[in-house]
């Protein structure tokens, strides 16, 4: 998946330093719902298990060869969202150097495209803290709409009862 500046690719753990410099970066994780990472090992562990599966990609940079990011979906049945039975969710996040140049909605918008063409997923639901508005556009631009707002007290979530607000993307297809 990649347009001119942009690949969507697996993650490697050749990508660990990068993304240690990028994700131990509170203005990052805090706004996503994770702490900031603490070391490249911490970075390393987590390409090897949060991102090693099949629908989550390292947003890379096709200039430098560099991952400035990570974008997927996965099941929604542990993220407390009032998602539909079996309904996926979609996350993201970007380096901050490279935040408000359009990377994410173009990473997102690609993601979806490949939604569209390899499953026959009916929807994805995602949420951003109502603190966080940037997050809220890319979705919006990306054709997802807002279905109302949740609160989740969780430790995932640095147990800071912050609303959500909730989009849901209908996949309708021919
Ligand atoms: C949210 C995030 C992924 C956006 O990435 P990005 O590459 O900067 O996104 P884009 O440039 O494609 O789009 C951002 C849009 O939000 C807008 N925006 C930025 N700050 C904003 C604010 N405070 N209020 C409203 N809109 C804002 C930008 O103007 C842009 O819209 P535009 O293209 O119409 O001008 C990035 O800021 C990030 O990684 N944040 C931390 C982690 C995170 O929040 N992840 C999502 C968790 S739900």
């Amino acid at each position: 998946m990649e347009t001119e500046r942009i690949l969507l690719r697996p993650w490697r753990e050749s990508d660990a330093e990068s993304l240690y410099k990028y994700a131990s970066d509170p203005d990052v994780g805090l706004r996503a719902g994770w702490p900031p990472h603490k070391s490249v090992e911490e970075s390393l562990e987590i390409i090897r298990t949060v991102f090693g599966n099949a629908t989550t990609w390292a947003v890379e940079l096709k200039e430098t060869g560099e991952a400035i990011g990570a974008i997927g979906y996965g099941p929604s049945c542990d993220c407390k969202l009032p998602a539909r039975e079996n309904e996926p969710i979609a996350g993201y996040w970007i380096a901050k150097p490279y935040w408000n140049q359009g990377i994410c909605t173009e990473a997102l918008r690609l993601m979806i495209e490949q939604i569209r063409e390899k499953t026959d997923i009916p929807s994805l639901i995602s949420g951003h803290f109502i603190d966080n508005p940037a997050s809220g556009h890319v979705m919006e631009k990306c054709g997802f709409v807002p279905t109302g707002e949740t609160c989740i007290d969780e430790s995932q979530y640095q147990g800071e009862n912050r609303p959500i607000r909730v989009l849901r993307l209908e996949l309708l297809r021919d």
